[in-house]
């Protein structure tokens, strides 16, 4: 099994890779005390173009534990590209520290933030892609059904970087995923051609469909917001082609979905109601703190 040296997408993952990461995550949720060294003398800088919850709590404080340090900078910091370029941001960072996370409006930053400090860069959401969530929703699912290869997982809303590497995570693995999105809301061409030749592979099985009734039957449902960070477009006219897509207590019901999952932050009364987020069926705090355990499995593998 080749070794682990960045994370951009989860396209340069083997089905080997991504269930040893998988593995490894629930090994450090279970006994984080046998990784509070492992970034032992290591510094990471935790790079942020847009807002973070999440993301940003989990690696910082995921990589307090695992005995490393970690340095926060934003766009008050000089907006990368703007005080000066992204190459000489990245050339910089790699004099004091050993990777980079990055949250990034585009996916060709983190390539050039790759490429100009020769230290391994983590995806923490581009336009593109949301490795680390994905993780995170795999050993969610993994921890709820054992083996992934006999979930079906389906996605509902738009085909945004959550969903696509949702869909790559899936294909990796073997695992069914069915993506419904309203009309022209579908995932990206070139990731849905990407995903479909791994799908073949694996013996996933990858539909879509633009009716929320082709969940029907499947483990979970997952959605997330209508409306990305990033994306320009009118709020009132999503608003209006999405409603028929979201997830309700009736919606839950009728299809007989088991979980709920959502990558969060959730829009209450939007995509999902009060009354299925924080119900029975969700799964979105569990998801949550599995960011933690899934990109501190990814920060051991760099590392070890
Ligand atoms: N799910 C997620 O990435 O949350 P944040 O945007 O809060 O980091
Ligand atoms: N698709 C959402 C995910 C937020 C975690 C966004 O990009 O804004």
């Amino acid at each position: 099994m080749s070794k682990l040296t960045q994370l951009l997408c989860l396209a340069e993952l083997d089905q080997a890779q991504l269930s040893a990461l998988l593995d490894l995550a629930l090994q450090i949720k279970q006994a984080p005390q046998h990784y509070q060294t492992a970034l032992k003398g290591r510094s990471i800088a935790l790079l942020f173009e847009k807002p973070s919850l999440r993301t940003r709590v989990s690696f910082d404080v995921g990589i307090n534990k695992l005995g490393g340090h970690s340095v926060y900078l934003d766009l008050q910091n000089g907006a990368m590209g703007v005080r000066e370029s992204v190459e000489d941001f990245g050339s910089n960072l790699a004099c004091w520290t050993d990777a980079i996370v990055a949250r990034v409006y585009s996916q060709k930053t983190l390539v050039q933030l790759a490429l100009s400090s020769k230290k391994p860069v983590i995806n923490a959401l581009s336009d593109l892609y949301h490795p680390c969530q994905a993780l995170a929703d795999l050993l969610t699912l993994k921890e709820q059904y054992g083996d992934l290869s006999k979930v079906h997982l389906a996605f509902v809303g738009d085909g945004n970087n959550v969903c696509h590497s949702l869909m790559l995570g899936a294909a990796i693995l073997g695992m069914d995923l069915t993506v419904i999105t309203p009309q022209g809301f579908g995932p990206d061409a070139h990731v849905l051609l990407k995903a479909q030749e791994m799908a073949r592979q694996s013996g996933a099985k990858l539909t879509l469909s633009q009716h929320v009734s082709s969940a029907a039957g499947a483990d979970a449902i997952y959605t997330d917001t209508w409306l990305s960070m990033g994306t320009r477009a009118d709020p009132a006219l999503i608003e209006q082609l999405f409603v028929p897509y979201q997830i309700n207590t009736a919606v839950m019901q009728r299809l007989a979905v088991k979980h709920f999952m959502h990558c969060l932050p959730a829009h209450r009364g939007q995509e999902v109601t009060s009354e299925v987020l924080d119900s029975e069926y969700s799964l979105v705090l569990q998801q949550a703190e599995n960011r933690m355990h899934a990109q501190n499995a990814v920060l051991v593998s760099l590392f070890s």
